[in-house]
């Protein structure tokens, strides 16, 4: 639900207001609308007043010293516009003033136009009641007849209070590497954080976090948050300017973007989620975890919780049969696992990565029959059934290319640069578009697929589209993206009942856009289950829990050949949507009676974990031996608390990881995770205040050992 929003006809000043926070903008006496406010609830009736800026000296005219909410890039502008355009006579100088504003569904509009040319841009405001968060994003309108080119195109500019004590997080990575959080002052330097790959990327997160140093910690303090909801180049830019006022401006990367909009066109962006929490980094992670539940996920607070799943890529990878798949499903479903997903192999004539990207036909070498015998197994032993496709890409050895060659990216007698042996088809074609959706739609419909783990491995290169007018050839940054979504969205629209995953060699291309259509994304390659536990804390600073999907595959694990217990494994991966991914051909009577204990465990807690408050007791960073994770579920009846050892040294370490988010007056009743005893000096029960305060440790020793501890609310 939207908050309301407060912008009476007349009126110089707009503001939204909902869950403790206040975002306002007036529109000075020269017109321009200025940022006035976002972060702690404001009263009614402060002072919210627009000044014109006076210049400053020569170098500082008044234009370049305004704060403006969306800056075109024009006048004395020095920092980040939120738009900059060519006009068909050479000139470039855009100045966007207040046209007028209106509200409609709970939206704020806000028009702005250049003054004189006949451009305008719409900025759409909205705040979710229960969060905060606010949504922003611009539509450019060219309302003239002759043709304007976008050089630059930002979702939102958002201003933050002025000082000089601004930090910033931000995540990135590389493959199997994701998420790790980084940590840099706001200074005067512009940091970018941008994907100029096609996609999402594993370079840099769409996400940043900025708080206060010395007064933003993990349960305190101010921190303005955003993400964009893009799958797409992108780039987010945060900068301190010379009067202390710190930006953050977030939209298409300009790097290869273009658009030139005909007579009467328009062009949106996507939307920035930003908010504001004054409980720290953990306040902000939580609401935002809890924002993108009610408002981003598929089906809402009616999403399904995620079900056990069993993947069979790191057992068997390309080498996929009928018996081999359904001998791996009799064991799966053994240890209590609901669906079965075969991967990559299934299709054409993929023997390995060489060859079949496009050609989504079943293989009747590996499955005489289709795949109906296997689906019809996994059915009755009483799991669902989902399919690994990567409709983005072919392999010039596919009976697709050689049909299609002019379908993938490229330009025209260059080199066409292949990754993983792979090319990317150009979706921002309709063609392209039309014939995959119409793959999907038959695939899933002729098997009734409960769910598609949907890959893409690679990034862009040589992104030409040679076939579109020269002067819209860049669009394909805007239009391939768009086509992605419509394909989504029309698929999820035909089958209801069909979930998806979204995987992009690992956690390549996790963001709010793709999420919109993606009930869980796979965030590593990487299931090192140690590694693992930093790729998810970095995750969890972005993203819910509730997508967040790990398997317990084999030890030595084959990212980085570390040897760790089962148990340590399901441990680590149940910290959100559990899977299994190990070759079960392997296992024994004791791993197999493990894992169905651990299996039975986590569906007790699965809803804590993957809907409840995620604290971040003892984080597993900075070389941490011990570490502690908790999640108390939304009603506060159930919490969870995950303690892992990474080794040991010396003799035992006392230091107890002390509970956070239970109700201190409230009695608690404690026990083990799976079962067992609790260690000596844990009480069965105490009062909230008594967890929070003592705190609680399991007597863990040597290298890669875990246990987790349930509370059960008893009044
Ligand atoms: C990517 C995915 C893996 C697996 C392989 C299959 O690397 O991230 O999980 O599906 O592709 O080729």
């Amino acid at each position: 639900m939207n908050a309301r929003v407060s912008a009476p006809a007349g009126a110089r000043v707009f503001r939204l207001d909902a869950a403790g926070v206040t975002y306002a903008m007036g529109v000075d006496e020269r017109g321009y609308l200025q940022p006035l406010h976002w972060g702690l609830a404001l009263a009614a009736d402060d002072p919210l007043i627009a000044r014109a800026a006076a210049e400053l000296s020569g170098f500082d005219p008044a234009g370049s010293i305004t704060a403006q909410e969306f800056p075109g890039q024009g006048e004395g502008l020095v920092a980040e516009p939120g738009v900059k355009a060519a006009f068909a006579d050479g000139n470039r100088d855009l100045v966007l003033k207040y046209r007028a504003h209106r509200v409609e569904d709970d939206a704020l509009l806000v028009e702005l136009a250049d003054i004189d040319r006949p451009v305008s841009v719409t900025l759409r405001y909205v705040m979710d009641a229960g969060t905060g968060v606010l949504g922003r994003s611009a539509t450019v309108a060219n309302e003239g007849i002759e043709p304007v080119r976008l050089d630059r195109l930002a979702a939102a500019v958002l201003t933050l209070p002025v000082g000089d004590d601004y930090c910033l997080h931000y995540l990135s990575g590389r493959h199997a590497a994701e998420w790790t959080r980084h940590t840099a002052p706001v200074g005067p330097a512009l940091t970018l954080l941008e994907s100029r790959r096609g996609s999402t990327g594993h370079g840099n997160q769409p996400w940043f976090a900025v708080g206060r140093d010395g007064l933003t910690s993990e349960e305190h303090g101010p921190v303005w948050y955003g993400a964009l909801a893009w799958s797409g180049s992108f780039r987010i830019g945060v900068a301190r300017d010379n009067l202390g006022r710190v930006r953050v401006s977030a939209g298409y990367n300009p790097h290869d973007f273009a658009w030139t909009l005909k007579p009467a066109e328009v062009l949106e962006t996507p939307v920035l989620w930003a908010g504001y929490s004054g409980g720290g980094w953990g306040g902000a992670s939580r609401d935002f975890h809890r924002f993108q539940a009610a408002r981003i996920l598929p089906g809402g607070a009616a999403a399904r919780l995620r079900p056990v799943l069993y993947n069979s890529w790191e057992a068997t990878a390309f080498d996929v049969t009928l018996d081999g798949q359904v001998a791996l499903a009799e064991k799966a479903a053994r240890i209590g696992a609901e669906r079965f997903v075969l991967d990559d192999g299934w299709f054409g004539e993929r023997h390995g990565d060489r060859a079949a990207l496009g050609d989504w036909t079943v293989n009747r070498a590996k499955f005489p029959d289709g795949l109906a015998p296997l689906i019809a197994r996994v059915r009755a032993l009483g799991m669902d059934f989902g399919l690994w496709v990567e409709p983005e890409m072919v392999n010039p050895d596919s009976d697709l290319y050689r049909a299609h060659p002019d379908w993938v990216l490229h330009h025209p007698g260059r080199p066409r640069t292949e990754g993983r042996n792979q090319l990317v088809l150009n979706l921002a074609r309709d063609d392209v578009r039309d014939h995959l959706l119409a793959v999907l739609d038959a695939l899933v419909r002729d098997h009734d697929l409960a769910f598609l783990k949907w890959d893409y491995n690679r990034n862009w290169t040589e992104a030409g589209w040679p076939d579109a007018a020269a002067e819209d050839r860049q669009r394909v940054h805007v239009a391939y993206v768009r086509n992605l979504y419509h394909i989504l969205s029309e698929l999820r629209r035909r089958h209801p009942a069909l979930e998806m995953e979204a995987c992009s060699g690992g956690g390549g291309r996790v963001d709010l856009g793709i999420l919109a259509w993606s009930d869980q994304v796979w965030p590593s390659d990487n299931t090192d289950p140690f590694d693992r536990l930093a790729i998810q804390d970095g995750f969890t600073r972005a993203y819910s829990p509730q997508v967040m999907m790990a398997w317990v595959t084999d030890s030595p694990n084959w990212a980085n050949g570390r040897r760790t217990p089962l148990d340590y494994r399901f441990l680590s991966a149940m910290q959100g949507g559990l899977g299994i991914g190990a070759n079960l051909n392997h296992w024994g009577e004791a791993e197999f009676a493990a894992a169905a204990r651990w299996v039975a465990a986590y569906k007790e807690v699965r809803g804590t974990v993957q809907r409840g408050r995620l604290y971040r007791i003892d984080p597993p960073l900075d070389d941490a031996a011990a570490s502690a994770t908790m999640y108390v579920s939304a009603d506060g009846g159930q919490a969870v608390m995950f303690q892992m050892l990474r080794g040991s040294m010396f003799r035992d370490d006392p230091t107890p990881h002390r509970a956070r988010g239970l109700d201190a007056a409230a009695t608690y009743a404690v026990r083990m995770l799976g079962g067992g005893l609790l260690p000596d000096g844990v009480p069965p029960r105490a009062s909230g205040a008594w967890w929070m305060a003592r705190g609680l440790r399991a007597p863990l020793k040597g290298d890669y050992s875990g246990a987790a501890f349930v509370f059960d609310r008893e009044n």
